[in-house]
């Protein structure tokens, strides 16, 4: 992208933000985590409904380009998702849905190019979509894909915080940790949340974070925020086959409670004042 496109990008976003009249950007949370298949998806899909019936406005973002599925969890069947907007077949609206609990859902897509790879106005696109959600929420979680790619890593960088899911197993613990050196190494004073998913009793839970939060402290200087752990749970598979956020089809599962709790969590955080909105971030990365 030239130098004039990208001063353009940012005069187009810096228009979005005054025409959003509002002094305080959408908090982001972006859920992460080295491996897979630890229950990032399942966290964010039920954080959402959770917090929403709380009464806050979430946007739950499908960010995993590779294979989407929060849609799936949520039992929304969508008429367009990131890929149709950012490419400009569809309009934004199009592509959100209301989700279970009330929180809406932008869904993600199967096969969108590689974000770095995107065309200048597949780019602008993205912008449009982060300044609408800016605008109209109080709270963006960013389900994204595993691992150090770079989709996800933008994703995270861009958000005001992180939230790492690992499990009690020593390869997500070893996994997790290289998500946590990687943020705190391309991103000064991030704020870093660490989510024990899959716990037999809290117990474990606790002492998996004062594992990876030592480590963290001795070699990278870096206090991680203990955001408590999901319990192991068969209700959660089950409500994965019935297609229903487990939070409201069972609030009182252990799993839920646990949910619960972290929905609180963040909610007593969502005061905290914070530089600079999502899109702007968002755009500053976008424009290189
Ligand atoms: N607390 C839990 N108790 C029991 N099973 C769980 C729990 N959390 C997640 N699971 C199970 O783990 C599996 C993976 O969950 P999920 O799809 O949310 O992970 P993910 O991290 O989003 O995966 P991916 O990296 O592929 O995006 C699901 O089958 C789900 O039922
Ligand atoms: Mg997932």
């Amino acid at each position: 992208m030239s130098l004039d496109q990208a001063s353009e990008l940012r005069r187009l976003v810096s228009q979005g933000d005054r025409a959003a009249g509002k002094g305080k950007p959408a908090r982001v949370l972006a859920i992460t985590s080295g491996k897979g298949g630890v229950g990032k998806s399942n966290v964010a899909v039920n954080l959402a409904a959770r917090l929403a019936t709380m009464g806050r406005r979430v946007v739950l973002m499908d960010a995993d380009l590779g294979m989407a599925n929060a849609d799936v969890l949520a039992n929304v069947t969508a008429k367009a998702n990131l890929a149709h907007v950012v490419a400009g077949r569809r309009r934004l609206d199009e592509a959100i849905c209301e989700g279970p609990g009330g929180f809406r859902l932008v869904p993600g897509a199967s096969g969108l190019a590689q974000m770095a790879n995107l065309s200048e106005f597949e780019r602008a696109r993205m912008v449009e979509l982060m300044r609408h959600l800016d605008a109209s929420a109080d709270l963006i979680i960013i389900d994204t894909g595993a691992g150090l790619s770079p989709n996800v890593l933008s994703f995270v960088l861009a958000a005001d915080e992180a939230v790492v899911v690992t499990t009690p197993e020593p390869t997500a613990i070893t996994d997790a940790y290289a998500m946590v050196k990687t943020i705190s190494r391309r991103k000064e004073c991030a704020t870093v949340n660490l989510l024990v998913n899959m716990a037999r009793d809290r117990a474990e839970g606790r002492r998996v974070f004062e594992r990876i939060n030592a480590v963290g402290r001795r070699f990278l200087g870096l206090s991680l925020r203990d955001a408590g752990c999901v319990l192991a749970d068969p209700k959660v598979a089950h409500a994965v086959r019935q297609r229903k956020p487990f939070v409201l089809d069972d609030p009182d599962c252990p799993a839920s409670l646990c949910i619960t709790q972290l929905a609180h969590k963040i909610d007593r955080h969502a005061s905290a004042p914070r530089a600079k909105g999502f899109i702007r971030r968002m755009a500053n990365w976008l424009a290189g």
